[in-house]
């Protein structure tokens, strides 16, 4: 360390997902890094994930190029930002060397400006298959994970037996790494035996084989200690960007667990996920739908109970997920669990994306979870399962009248009624709404 007296005068603005994940938060950041660039500003130095890991897809456009980011910040367009991978992030070589050389073939190398944390979680061949082994266990009551080994991963990072991404460099990394893999091994026959999960050998040869090949590349990319990094940027008063991965629904913690991701999508870990101290934390933004989808296991109490209107937003609104292709479960905006996540997250500015989507005449928004008896639940229930049916109140629909349209003045008025009930339900905790998204590409947007 150089110096470490100098005081940090740049911040870290946050965009996280403030729903059941798929927001559109890769959309929110390239038009966030879009609008500065348009006033040749460039305010954001850089673009950093700090949890989660190949599970998440982030989808942005422009000019006919379409990314679906997984472990690549969602800054690749921009040429003058810096992609940062965080040390809170769990890392498969196979799927991270895919993604670079699917942007490279589209003309986008980032390596020049692509960090990633040596301490990064490595995933390994086996993680993806303990992920699987642990649904097989689990029957009908899994939580439908993307079968990345996201949870296996962090399992281990806690148990203090995962290797970091750095380790990856020093001289008894294969001995660590066999290590490993025959303790993995043992578990995955513990699963074969107790629990009826079968091994299959054969894949899990071709996926160790593709795997080492990807660790080979892992050496040309800059391994390095991204904390140091960020501190550097902020002590030169820069402003960085950080991007959440899946929602605050799905936070380990706070989420509907056990049907949660593994790791923790809140504010709070943004300091543990980057090494960045509390007070650097800049705004923080909430990224919305104007409807909730959900994919995975678990409850989903504003899921929408007509199949026919719950099919018509997932045509219109082409929900299937960008990491998986799995159909999104669709529902009516939940305040409920929208306020809490607003409160747990301490989101001061919303956005809400898919306005433009609005298949129906009747749009409806969740106000309150009853319980078997029809009793309003006073506070957030422990398990979505004890949820039994929901209260809701009804706006007139806006159909077509949103899409593409760039201008406040342009919105149908039954838009603006809608998003101005929201906005008085979440201003009392602080949150401000600050852009409509009309349509996936980049400037199809409102301010508000
Ligand atoms: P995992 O993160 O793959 O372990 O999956 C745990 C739960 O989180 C499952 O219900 C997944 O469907 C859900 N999930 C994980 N990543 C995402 C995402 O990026 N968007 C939406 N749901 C996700």
């Amino acid at each position: 360390m150089e110096n470490t007296t100098k005081p940090i005068t740049g911040k870290v603005d946050l965009y996280l997902g403030v729903q059941w994940g798929d927001e559109g938060k890769g959309k929110e950041i390239d038009e966030a890094l879009s609008r500065e660039e348009l006033i040749e500003a460039v305010i954001y130095d850089a673009v950093c994930r700090f949890q989660g890991g190949p599970n998440a897809g982030h989808t942005y456009e422009f000019e006919g190029v379409t990314i679906i980011g997984h472990l690549m910040p969602s800054g690749c367009l921009h040429k003058y930002v810096d992609l940062i991978i965080g040390n809170g992030v769990v890392l498969n070589p196979v799927s991270f060397n895919k993604e670079y050389y699917d942007l490279k073939s589209k003309g986008i190398d980032v390596i020049k400006r692509l960090f990633i944390s040596e301490r990064a979680k490595l995933i390994t061949y086996l993680h993806p298959f303990l992920d699987a082994a642990e649904e097989c266990r689990m029957g009908k009551n899994c939580v439908g994970s993307t079968m990345s080994g996201i949870g296996p991963t962090y399992r281990d990072f806690k148990a203090r037996q995962v290797p970091l991404l750095g380790d990856i460099l020093r001289p008894n990394f294969m001995d660590q790494l066999a290590d490993f893999i025959r303790f993995q091994m043992n578990v995955l026959k513990m699963y074969e035996e107790s629990y009826g999960y079968v091994i299959p050998h054969d894949k899990i040869e071709e996926k160790r084989f593709e795997w080492f090949e990807a660790l080979e590349m892992m050496f040309n990319y800059n391994i390095c200690d991204t904390s140091e990094l960020i501190r550097k940027k902020l002590e030169q008063g820069k402003r960085v960007l950080a991007e959440g991965a899946q929602g605050a629904m799905l936070d380990n913690d706070f989420g509907d667990y056990p049907y949660v991701t593994s790791s923790n999508t809140l504010t709070a870990n943004l300091c543990l996920g980057l090494g960045v101290p509390h007070h650097a934390i800049g705004e923080v933004n909430g990224v919305i739908k104007a409807y909730v989808t959900k994919v995975g296991g678990g409850s989903f109490p504003s899921k929408i109970k007509d199949k026919e209107v719950e099919e018509a937003y997932r045509e219109a609104g082409h929900e299937y997920g960008a990491t998986t292709g799995r159909p999104r479960m669709c529902g009516w905006l939940d305040m409920v669990a929208l306020k809490r996540a607003i409160y747990l997250t301490g989101t001061t500015g919303i956005f809400i994306n898919k306005t433009d989507i609005c298949p129906v005449d009747t749009v409806k928004v969740v106000i309150g979870y009853l319980d078997k008896d029809g009793n309003k639940f006073e506070n957030f229930p422990l398990h979505l399962e004890d949820v039994y049916d929901v209260e809701t109140i009804e706006f007139p629909g806006w159909g077509t009248g949103a899409v593409e349209v760039t201008e406040k003045s342009k919105l149908p008025q039954a838009l603006i009624n809608y998003v101005e009930y929201i906005e008085e339900e979440l201003s009392p905790l602080g949150a401000k709404i600050k852009l409509l998204g009309t349509g996936p590409k980049r400037g199809q947007s409102v301010v508000w």
